[in-house]
């Protein structure tokens, strides 16, 4: 994970990281896993670096993992060798928050996310596929993976 020396300008905003406590401390976040939020000067999160030995199920092909940008809720996916993608976690039925392997399921040979609370699936993009109500697409976020060095950058601001 690569971590940057602020420069006099970027002071406020890593006090608005330390302020809603975003990717601030890797040593407070060693038990979850560490990732370093980017924040816009309008105060959205607008990036978020993972990498894979933050998130060791990223390593494989079929990984999914939950991951936090400031009040933004991921899941990201490991839908292939050279691919991540960051889908919003929160389904678009009834809001239930689709944590790995509780109520989250990813099935990586037919590319499809379920949420375990009624049954709604999800395409890798966040399309919606079936399930009650005919419920609207996940938010989706483009990402940048460098599956070589198992790094990568989720873009939010590219929803
Ligand atoms: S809340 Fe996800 S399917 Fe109902």
């Amino acid at each position: 994970m690569s971590r940057r020396i602020p420069a006099p300008a970027d002071q406020s905003r890593r006090s608005f990281l330390r302020a809603f406590g975003v990717g601030t401390s890797c040593a407070a976040a060693a038990l979850a896993g560490c990732e370093v939020a980017e924040i816009r000067q309008d105060g959205a999160v607008g990036s978020l670096d993972f990498d894979v030995t933050t998130y060791p199920a990223l390593a494989t092909v079929g990984g999914m993992v939950a991951a936090d940008a400031g009040l933004s809720k991921l899941l990201l996916i490991r839908v292939s060798d050279t691919e991540v993608a960051a889908l919003n976690r929160v389904c678009t039925h009834a809001a239930c928050e689709m944590i790995p392997d509780a109520i989250g399921k990813w099935d990586a040979t037919a590319k499809q996310l379920t949420c375990l609370c009624h049954n709604s699936t999800f395409d890798a993009t966040g399309k919606y596929l079936t399930g009650p109500g005919g419920v609207a697409d996940l938010p989706s976020y483009p990402v940048t993976f460098d599956a070589a060095a198992g790094t990568g950058t989720v873009d939010l601001g590219g929803a």
